[in-house]
């Protein structure tokens, strides 16, 4: 389970304050499937990167499974995002030397998993998202749909009990969108992983079992 409590994220640029995140609450129970919504500048992706522990905010808790992520040293951060958090994003973030096995092996890499292990999880997570004909590409090679599929398998490779997805339907076309949810959804509904989305799209949001708008920096 995911608690925030009164969470803060506030940035001061040139005397002026902007309150990403003000005064958030939200509880998210464990295989929920949440998409949080709202305008350019309203706080999602503040809010996504502050409960994947990319982020810490300036005040409030932030409660996974009881633990208080928001003040967490550096290290046991960086050891819940690998261990807990799948991360997806609108612009792919791949590495574009590397074939779609070796990015979906990164993360495992730092988990320390044996380097035997290692090729052959990528190739069962590459497969669950239907790219088994395609493990040897480079990212330069594949299609938009493809690549954000090879995100969601290097997500998924540590069999983390969250998935957070930052617009991951952003650069695709409507049908390859749809796929994506589609495939968000089913390990949602299937490997009861919590899945939150954060969308700007209607339909990507009207897959999810909760919905959340945000208006400047707080629940609309
Ligand atoms: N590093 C920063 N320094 C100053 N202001 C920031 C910083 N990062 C974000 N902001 C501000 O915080 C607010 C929330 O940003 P955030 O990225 O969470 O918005 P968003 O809802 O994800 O928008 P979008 O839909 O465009 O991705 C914005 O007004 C933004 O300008
Ligand atoms: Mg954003």
């Amino acid at each position: 389970m995911i608690e925030l409590k009164k969470v803060t994220k506030l940035y001061e640029l040139g005397g002026e304050k902007i309150y990403a995140l003000d005064n958030v609450s939200i509880t998210i129970g464990d295989g929920d499937f949440l998409a949080v919504m709202g305008p350019s500048g309203s706080g999602k992706s503040t809010l996504a990167n502050i409960i994947g522990g990319l982020d810490t905010p300036d005040s409030g808790q932030v409660l996974v499974d009881n633990r208080n992520i928001a003040t967490m040293r550096d290290k046991d951060l960086s050891k819940y995002r690998n261990e807990k958090v799948g991360f997806i994003f609108q612009s792919f973030n791949l590495q574009p030397t590397l074939t779609a096995v070796e990015n979906v092996t990164v993360p495992l890499l730092f988990a320390g998993v044996p380097a035997g292990q290692r090729k052959k999880r990528a190739i069962q997570c590459l497969k669950a998202v239907g790219l088994e004909n395609r493990l040897n590409h480079k990212p330069g090679q594949l299609s938009g749909g493809q690549r954000q599929r090879v995100c969601i398998a290097r997500a998924l490779v540590n069999q983390p009990a969250i998935i957070i997805a930052d617009e991951p339907t952003g650069n695709l076309d409507s049908k390859k969108g749809s796929e994506i949810v589609s495939l968000l959804e089913s390990l949602n509904r299937q490997e009861k992983i919590t899945l939150v989305v954060i969308t700007h799209d209607k339909t990507v949001a009207s897959e999810a079992r909760k919905v959340l708008t945000m208006k400047d920096g707080r629940l609309a």
